[in-house]
């Protein structure tokens, strides 16, 4: 028993030895097959790795990366102030037309980085090719993917405009609905992954009704 114990480690270890002979003869006989074979695995699960990582980042720089212009849209337009009369006499009839407007737009921006937007963005008001003033809006930001809303508030002036429109308006004026659209580009920067910046313009082009007997704007659509 006692002396049976020692050997027992040394067997395993005899047999251990023998088969790692075996595997340095097998190893040693045809080596160049199987380190090919090895090799080329690893070449192809390289290339995948390459091509898995070409995917991800074209995929990265053509969701993420890519720049869009933010969309501008007026959504609703109180009339805050409003005046109008029509003169008639013998020679001409004229009309004359004040107003307030004050809007609130929607900048939507699908970035997925901050689009910021200068101060000062001027808002027309036009009446038949014609601006009837206008108004600005205040400098501000949109967050990475988010609505922002803004306020856009316009002053409409009847005395800028030319005899040929003072026609149009009068009849207009008289009709009690006054066409009016709302033009305003507003230049600003998109920042996406915190250093690319990219200078855009979104534009805003809406078309409304203002109805004076009412004292509110119909029909407001934005494209
Ligand atoms: C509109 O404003 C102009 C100048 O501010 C003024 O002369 C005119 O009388 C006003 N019109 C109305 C209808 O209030
Ligand atoms: C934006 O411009 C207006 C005048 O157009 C000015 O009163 C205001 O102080 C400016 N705001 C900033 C933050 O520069
Ligand atoms: C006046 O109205 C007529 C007919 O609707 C239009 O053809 C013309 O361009 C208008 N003129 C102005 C200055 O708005
Ligand atoms: C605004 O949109 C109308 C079409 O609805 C278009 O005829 C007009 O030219 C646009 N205005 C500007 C300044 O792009």
């Amino acid at each position: 028993m006692a002396g049976e114990d020692p050997t027992r480690p040394i067997a395993p270890a005899g047999t251990h030895l023998r088969s790692d002979d075996v595997e340095l003869a097998s190893f040693a006989k045809p080596p160049p097959r199987r380190n090919q074979r090895r090799s080329s695995k690893c070449f192809v699960y390289a290339l995948a790795l390459i091509v898995i990582l070409c995917a991800a980042s074209l995929g990265f720089a053509l969701t993420v990366l890519r720049v869009k212009t933010p969309e501008l849209r007026l959504r609703h337009v109180d009339v805050r102030t409003l005046s109008y009369s029509t003169t008639a006499t013998t020679a001409s009839s004229s009309a004359s037309l004040n107003a307030t407007l004050v809007g609130e737009a929607v900048l939507r921006n699908t970035n997925f980085g901050r689009f910021e937007f200068l101060n000062g963005t001027a808002v027309s008001v036009i009446y038949g090719g014609t601006a009837l003033g206008g108004g600005k809006i205040s400098g501000g930001r949109a967050r990475a993917r988010e609505r922002e809303k803004v306020t856009v508030k316009m002053e409409v002036r009847s005395s800028e405009l030319a005899a040929d429109g003072r026609k149009n308006l009068t009849s207009d004026v008289g009709s009690g609905m006054v066409k009016l659209t709302s033009y305003a580009k507003m230049r600003g920067r998109v920042t996406v992954v915190g250093w690319i910046k990219r200078w855009r313009t979104a534009e805003m082009n809406c078309t409304m009704s203002l109805d004076l007997r009412g004292r509110m704007v119909r029909d407001l659509r934005c494209n």
